[in-house]
């Protein structure tokens, strides 16, 4: 039976994803992982969560709720306290404002089912994050690919996009994942300038947005879109839909994100959600929102003190052991740090070497581009390593990378 004549155009068009098949080999407990972008476990608020487990069981009203059918828009005091964490400034955002979904991910589906069709031109940058090129890719749109710079987006490839006509813009402004690159605020006023002359959504992605090490990154799309047509009109021609998450803060497994939109769009995506799973589970938004409540400020600043230390070590590492033909960035909050070799050397090759002889894994670039390249890049996620194993990870990853780069040379 020839399986593949019978499946759909967009099942066929769906791809296995480089970092999925990669996180599986990582389960060998002897290899040093800087590749999949996932929080420590270690750092999970576990205790909170039995806490709040025994609450829940001492009522019995709640308890049972937990474990109900609830409405699709999402658990109410989550969506309110989604609604007024960011309304900042003045954005006056209600639940109404807010659909809670299976982690941003599952935001993504729906907002590419909600906008785009076979054929549809939509801005992406290069590189961008691999899950939504997976998701956006079962619509088969046509891509438009956005260059950037340490800075993120450049903004006259972002107007070359609109001038081709994209009908929407993803974007992932703060610590980008995989670039780990952060939009400066002029850039994010031009772009919403821009998109308001061409007419283009901006879907923004704010997965990392909390996790920063030196600094709050600029204000986001969202924000600074609201001070530029003004609050009141962004609830009738807000084109930035934002999209936020509790795996990257909390624990993933919750699967709980959310959508932020004006009302009209959040409608749309509520019948999407609808149609697709009903709605996210009750028990996980009830957690989600107690811990969000309770203990998330506390539990960040945590974060930031473990995952910039490791970021610091990494960073350090590489300016002391990385050779001088390859260069990387200097993310300022996020997981990743994003690694460009030589033009001679394909990461691909080069993580078959560095799990073989190293036992080393991370994530070859090519995968993060739309439309082919970056073939001699790669990410490095420095979240679940402790320093110590990430300085003693970059040296033998460097030392490997330098003698790859000798055997090549002409
Ligand atoms: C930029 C970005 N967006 C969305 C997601 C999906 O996150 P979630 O677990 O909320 O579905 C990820 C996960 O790695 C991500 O990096």
């Amino acid at each position: 039976m020839n399986w593949n004549d019978k499946f759909s155009l967009d099942a066929k068009a769906i791809q296995a994803s480089e970092i999925r098949e990669l996180l599986k080999i990582l389960e060998d407990p002897s290899i040093l992982s800087f590749a999949g972008g996932i929080p420590d476990p270690a750092l999970f608020p576990m205790e909170e969560v039995a806490r709040i487990r025994d609450r829940l069981e001492q009522n019995s009203a709640i308890n049972r709720q937990s474990m109900q059918y609830s409405q699709t828009e999402g658990y109410q005091p989550l969506r309110n306290w989604v609604a007024k964490k960011f309304s900042e400034p003045n954005l006056g955002l209600t639940a109404d404002n807010i659909l809670i979904t299976n982690g941003a991910q599952q935001s993504l589906t729906l907002l590419a089912s909600a906008f785009i069709d076979a054929g549809t031109p939509i801005g992406v940058a290069n590189p961008t994050y691999l899950g939504a090129l997976q998701v956006f890719g079962t619509r088969r749109p046509n891509y438009i690919s956005i260059e950037t710079d340490e800075h993120g987006l450049i903004v006259e490839s972002v107007k070359q996009a609109f001038e081709a006509g994209i009908k929407l813009l993803y974007t992932i402004p703060d610590f980008q994942n995989p670039g780990g690159m952060t939009i400066p605020e002029d850039r994010r006023v031009q772009i919403i300038k821009l998109a308001h002359e061409f007419d283009v959504i901006i879907l923004e992605d704010t997965a990392y947005r909390e996790l920063y090490y030196d600094i709050a990154p600029p204000p986001s799309f969202l924000t600074l879109e609201s001070q530029y047509i003004s609050a009141n009109q962004w609830h009738n021609k807000g084109l930035v839909i934002q999209l936020g998450t509790a795996s990257k803060t909390l624990m993933p497994a919750l699967r709980v994100g959310w959508t932020i939109a004006p009302r009209v769009i959040l409608d749309k995506l509520v019948l999407l959600k609808q149609a697709n799973d009903l709605h996210s589970s009750t028990l996980n938004q009830i957690i989600t929102y107690e811990l969000s409540a309770n203990l998330l400020e506390d539990h960040i600043e945590k974060l930031r003190s473990v995952y910039g230390k490791r970021r610091d070590a990494l960073v350090d590492a590489l300016h002391q052991y990385l050779p001088n033909c390859a260069s990387f960035n200097q993310p300022k909050g996020g997981m990743f740090v994003w690694l460009t070799l030589p033009e001679t050397l394909d990461a691909r090759v080069l993580l078959e070497k560095a799990l073989s002889v190293e036992k080393i894994a991370f994530v070859p670039g090519a995968a993060f581009f739309a439309n082919g390249g970056g073939e001699n890049t790669l990410r490095l996620s420095f979240t679940t390593c402790n320093e110590e194993d990430i300085r003693d990870g970059m040296r033998r990853l460097s030392s490997l990378i330098q003698q790859e780069f000798l055997q090549l040379a002409p």
